[in-house]
């Protein structure tokens, strides 16, 4: 430890002179928080640190209380929350469902949600706050299992599903080299055994306070602990997911089964900034692969002679995502859309020259299925994409991927239904629409579904997605709307 400190302050006396960034956490520990989820504790949120991330659409990120975090929230906002829990209406529930009132196996109405209740003084059904905080419906453990890490896809151990291939998947088929010994090349969990404590994870990733944010990062075990996966009492995953041999010299192969090879060595940040990503090209400290030996040196100990030698697997360097240009667009148009992220290429040196790496593009919808996409423009940082006009309305989890599966974290594409008014035939008062998009109803004041005509709000008889009978009494013609939770439409009806 006290060899390590003094090797640091030497370093950084060293570095202050040659490095092009100086606002960086290098050498580490801690390391720089550049890339994936910000390496913390989250399992004690109130509902503002649930907004930080994910905005629903009545606030904007202007409303937000400062809540003192420090770090740049993930793109899974702005305001889509909303629209994401009701592109769910119709669809069926899942089992099982963090829905309040919802039976698994029936399509979602607005009361597995909402309550609504009757409001005597006004004389009308009003929704019930109830949809404001998150964890009214979303489960954490305080101090002991965050929301995330509860979900269905983590505690199938599907990591990949949130956190992209900078992990691999336990059980996914990845090589992990259990058929050799450990020697001294092989990384250790912590305690590394090289000249300086090199050979080991918390030779950079350890606890510290980030120079960019102020923010104090915690140690590994913290860090994962904290998710509350494997932890007891919570399901029936344990500690083993995690350690098998602790503390000896095979420790580090059952953390392999999410951080193998081919992740480990494909973990890397723009050091300079150049727009590129050149694996063996970058400052050290900044991943995992940009300067060979100094960045293998931090896990393989610096026994080996590795300067200038790749690391096997490198190659596709996992991308990142960080916005849309457009993250709601409605099924019938092929709308073209700006990607945003990192490395969404790379440079890999062959011997041959540098060679580039570049992303396609990943919708996964609903039910499942996935669609690949080619970019028609692509940058490290950006890739314009066209999608495809009969996409089936829903939630569409939108990846980068390269190679032949390392896909980056996921940014929720909302495809929402066309809201039409294709026909209005009446009987007296009663009038009949049919056209698309409808949803479903719900009868309450300001709940964002009613008929009107002109100026008068019709009392509504049936309603369903591709019809609405409704009664507007002596408003018979005029401008005829329909508020439907996807969106509105509007049609004139002729006085004759
Ligand atoms: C640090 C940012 C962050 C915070 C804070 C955060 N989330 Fe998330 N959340 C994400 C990301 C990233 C995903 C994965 C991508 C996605 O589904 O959009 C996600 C996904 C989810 C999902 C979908 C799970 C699934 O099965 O796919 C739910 C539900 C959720 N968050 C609820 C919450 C709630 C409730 C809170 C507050 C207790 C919260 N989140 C706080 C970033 C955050
Ligand atoms: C899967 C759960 C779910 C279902 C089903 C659902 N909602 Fe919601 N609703 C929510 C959530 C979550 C929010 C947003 C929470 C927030 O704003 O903090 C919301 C917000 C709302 C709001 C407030 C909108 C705003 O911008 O302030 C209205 C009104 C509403 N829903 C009506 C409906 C109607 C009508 C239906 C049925 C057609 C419906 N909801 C179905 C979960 C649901
Ligand atoms: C009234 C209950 C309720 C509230 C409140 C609520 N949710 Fe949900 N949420 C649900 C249900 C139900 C689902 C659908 C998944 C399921 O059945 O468990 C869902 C799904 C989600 C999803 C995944 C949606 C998708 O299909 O992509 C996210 C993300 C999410 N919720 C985040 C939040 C956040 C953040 C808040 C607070 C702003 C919140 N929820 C408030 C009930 C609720
Ligand atoms: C539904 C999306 C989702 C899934 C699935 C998921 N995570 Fe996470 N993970 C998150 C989000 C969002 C955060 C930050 C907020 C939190 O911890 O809840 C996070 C944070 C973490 C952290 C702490 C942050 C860091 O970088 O140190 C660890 C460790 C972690 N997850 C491990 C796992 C493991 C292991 C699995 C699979 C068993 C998993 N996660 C599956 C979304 C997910
Ligand atoms: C030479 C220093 C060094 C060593 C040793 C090291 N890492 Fe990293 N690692 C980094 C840097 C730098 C990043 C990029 C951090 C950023 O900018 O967010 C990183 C990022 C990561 C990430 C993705 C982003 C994140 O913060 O969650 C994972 C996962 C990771 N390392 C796992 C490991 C594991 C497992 C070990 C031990 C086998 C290890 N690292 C050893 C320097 C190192
Ligand atoms: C999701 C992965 C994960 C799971 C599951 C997990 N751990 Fe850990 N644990 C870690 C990591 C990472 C470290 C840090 C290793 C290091 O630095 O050597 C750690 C370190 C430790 C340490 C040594 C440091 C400390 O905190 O004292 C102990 C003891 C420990 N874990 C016990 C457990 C027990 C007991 C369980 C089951 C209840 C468990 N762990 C489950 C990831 C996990
Ligand atoms: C079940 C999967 C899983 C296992 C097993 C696992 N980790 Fe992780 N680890 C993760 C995930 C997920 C992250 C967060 C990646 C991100 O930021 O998106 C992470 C992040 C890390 C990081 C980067 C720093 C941080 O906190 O983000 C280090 C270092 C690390 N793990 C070390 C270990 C060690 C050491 C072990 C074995 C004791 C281990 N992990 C076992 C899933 C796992
Ligand atoms: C973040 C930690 C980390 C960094 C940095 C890293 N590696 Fe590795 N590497 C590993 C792990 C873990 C293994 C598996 C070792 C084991 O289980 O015995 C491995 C295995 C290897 C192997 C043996 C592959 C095999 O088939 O068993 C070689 C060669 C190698 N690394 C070279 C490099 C080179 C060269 C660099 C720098 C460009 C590098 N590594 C950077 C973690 C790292």
């Amino acid at each position: 430890m006290f060899k390590r400190l003094l090797l640091q302050l030497c370093a950084l006396v060293v570095v202050g002179g040659i490095s092009a960034t100086s606002w960086a956490n290098v050498p580490a520990p801690p390391v720089n928080q550049n890339i994936g989820i910000p390496d913390g504790v989250f399992n004690d949120l109130a509902r503002e640190n649930c907004w930080y991330c994910h905005i629903p659409s009545r606030l904007t990120p202007e409303n937000l209380d400062d809540i003192g975090w420090t770090f740049q929230p993930p793109e899974v906002k702005p305001g889509v929350i909303t629209d994401r829990h009701h592109f769910r209406v119709g669809t069926v529930i899942q089992n099982p469902t963090d829905s309040p009132f919802g039976v698994p196996g029936e399509t979602y109405e607005c009361t597995d949600c909402h309550i609504i209740e009757f409001n005597p003084d006004a004389g009308y059904f009003e929704v019930v706050e109830n949809f404001v905080n998150c964890l009214n419906c979303h489960q954490q453990i305080p101090a002991q299992a965050s929301v995330h890490h509860l979900t269905a896809p983590a505690q199938a151990l599907n990591c990949q599903h949130c956190h992209g291939a900078r992990i691999d998947n336990p059980g996914d088929g990845h090589y992990i080299p259990t058929g050799r010994t450990p020697t001294l090349v092989t990384p250790r969990t912590s305690n590394g055994k090289g000249p300086n404590g090199e050979g080991a994870c918390d030779f950079c990733h350890n606890a510290g306070t980030d120079d960019v944010t102020g923010r104090v990062i915690p140690t590994n075990d913290v860090n994962h602990h904290s998710t509350g996966i494997g932890q007891p009492g919570i399901s029936d995953l344990d500690c083993s997911i995690c350690h098998d041999q602790m503390g000896t010299d095979w420790a580090i192969r059952r953390c392999e089964d999410c951080h193998g090879i081919k992740s480990i060595h494909n973990i890397q940040f723009d050091s300079n900034d150049d727009g590129v990503i050149t694996i063996g090209g970058e400052d050290p400290f900044f991943g995992h692969v940009g300067s060979s030996p100094q960045d293998c040196n931090g896990c393989h100990g610096g026994y080996i002679m590795a300067s200038g030698m790749p690391a096997p697997f490198s190659g596709p360097i996992v991308p990142e995502l960080s916005g849309l240009s457009k993250q709601r667009v409605t099924t019938g148009t092929a709308e073209t859309i700006t990607v945003s992220g990192q490395a969404l290429t790379n440079e890999v040196r062959t011997f041959m020259g540098d060679m580039e790496v570049k992303s396609r593009v990943s919708l996964t919808a609903p039910d499942g299925t996935t669609l690949e996409l080619t970019p028609q423009t692509i940058s490290p940082s950006a890739m314009d994409v066209t999608l495809p006009a009969d996409l089936s309305p829903g939630n569409y989890y939108l990846r980068a991927v390269k190679g032949s599966d390392t896909m980056s974290n996921p940014i929720v594409l909302l495809v929402g239904p066309q809201v039409a008014i294709d026909e209005v035939s009446s009987n007296g008062t009663t009038l009949t629409i049919t056209g698309g998009g409808f949803g479903t109803y719900l009868n309450a004041v300001d709940s964002g579904t009613s008929v009107t005509m002109a100026t008068t709000t019709c009392s509504v008889d049936s309603w369903s997605d591709s019809e609405i009978v409704a009664n507007c009494g002596t408003a018979v013609c005029g401008s005829l709307e329909v508020e439907s939770i996807f969106g509105s439409a509007s049609k004139e009806v002729s006085c004759n």
